[in-house]
């Protein structure tokens, strides 16, 4: 039996055979709470932020939370509370960051399909800057303004043209990519936003993708946005900060992403050789905050041997995690109680829903019978903040554990809760 953390999970590991997040047993939350039940480790939130502030000790930077990787408030509080800002994509985000305790005005809007009915309510709040995605966007957040009365503070994203070698789906840096303005016309769309009354450009911004684990298409894409802030500048266009956004990856299966402060450790060295190193940065992570700070727990209801593949059938599904079903992307899953003397079935671990894309894992060694359970790692990031109802079923709970103690984020959704605003004629 190991007591050893599991890989890219700092705050997971074995006590005694039984898997706990930090000091506290899954066993007894799953008896206490049921399942499917996400459980998040405060620590390792705070532990991977702090890979993010050690790397800018001494800088002007802010990290601005993608908080589309997990927006449940608890969660957001946390990061808040730690001083975060926040990188959104809707008015419901800020309402979200608003309702946590977060400061508008270290949130940054991105997006390309902001609405005025947005634009208004980010610029009611007072956000720190939006992330200006096209020339259309450019007028009409000038428009806003201009009615609302005020000036919105702007940085245009730029598309890089760089390949973050990752999943085509979240890939967002490339020419094909519907983000950002293209690399060629950013001086032009700079130039005409200098012009525009309601806007005050504060800054540039980029974001290449995500689930990325080399440093290099980071420094390409930090070369580019330099060279355009040189240009930029160059005509008379100040720019306050460089926002690199977000995209650095995590350990989902042996996966080996570079640490935030390690990777840090070169931008920060382009920057300084380049003499950009007084300029404010912005960054905007989201998976390498929360990914590996969750689990999600469900219990075993079937095995179902097969002539041609064994399952096992268990109550989480693809509304729970729909990564696997999206984008064929691998989650550990291990059990909460280990057996070494056990016999494993290899076997497709997949859900109750009505569909062949419903599964969580494929060709896995199960170990677990009917009525035990087990953890689905890396399940902190785009799980919850991408769940569904399909099949009329209620969301997991949510817990966060900090050290012994445990509270509950989001109670599990009740059936009546499912249709409570749906009206029969
Ligand atoms: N900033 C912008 C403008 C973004 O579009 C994103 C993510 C981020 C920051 C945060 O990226 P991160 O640090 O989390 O990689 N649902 C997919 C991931 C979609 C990412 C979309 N944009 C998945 O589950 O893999």
């Amino acid at each position: 039996m190991t007591s050893a953390n599991l890989p890219g999970h700092p705050f997971v590991h074995y006590r005694r055979g039984t898997l706990c997040v930090e000091g506290v047993e899954l066993g007894a939350l799953a008896r206490e709470h049921g399942t499917p039940l996400f459980v998040y480790s405060k620590a390792a939130m705070l532990a991977a932020l702090g890979a993010y502030q050690r790397g800018f000790t001494g800088r002007k930077a802010q990290v601005c939370y993608a908080m589309k990787a997990n927006s449940t408030l608890g969660v957001l509080q946390v990061f808040a509370q730690a001083g975060c800002g926040f990188d959104i994509v809707s008015g419901g985000e800020l309402a979200r960051v608003i309702a946590a305790g977060g400061d508008a005005r270290k949130v940054i809007f991105s997006g390309v399909g902001k609405t005025r009915a947005e634009m208004r309510q980010a610029l009611q709040a007072g956000i720190g800057c939006f992330n200006v995605e096209s020339e259309a966007e450019l007028d009409v957040l000038n428009a806003v303004a201009v009615e609302h009365g005020s000036t919105a503070p702007i940085s245009i994203r730029v598309n890089p043209n760089v390949d973050p070698k990752t999943h085509p789906y979240i890939s967002t840096g490339l020419k094909g990519n519907k983000f950002g303005v293209a690399h060629e016309r950013t001086l032009e769309t700079y130039q005409r936003a200098a012009r525009l009354p309601g806007l005050r450009i504060v800054g540039i911004d980029c974001h290449i993708g995500s689930q990325i684990t080399d440093s290099a298409p980071y420094l390409d894409a930090l070369d580019r946005m330099l060279d355009l802030v040189t240009a930029i500048e160059a005509h008379g266009i100040p720019l306050e900060h460089i926002d690199l956004g977000g995209g650095l990856g995590i350990d989902y299966n042996g996966d080996t992403p570079p640490a935030a402060d390690a990777l840090w450790a070169q931008l920060l060295a382009k920057l300084d050789a380049r003499g950009f190193g007084e300029r404010k940065l912005m960054i905007e992570p989201g998976r390498s905050l929360v990914g590996n700070a969750g689990v999600c727990v469900t219990e075993v209801l079937y095995l179902k041997p097969g002539e041609h593949k064994n399952f096992c059938v268990v109550d989480a599904a693809m509304n729970d995690l729909p990564r696997p079903a999206m984008y064929q992307a691998f989650h550990r899953i291990v059990p909460l109680q280990e057996h070494t003397e056990r016999s494993a079935l290899l076997c497709d671990v997949v859900g109750p829903v009505c569909e062949s894309g419903d599964w969580i894992g494929r060709d896995r060694q199960i170990s677990a019978q009917a009525g035990e359970h087990l953890a689905v790692l890396s399940a902190g990031a785009y799980c919850v903040s991408m769940s569904s109802n399909y099949n009329s079923r209620p969301r997991a709970a949510e817990l966060l554990v900090d050290g012994d103690a445990v509270h509950v984020l989001r109670p599990r959704e009740s059936v009546a809760q499912l249709f409570a605003g749906e009206m029969l004629r």
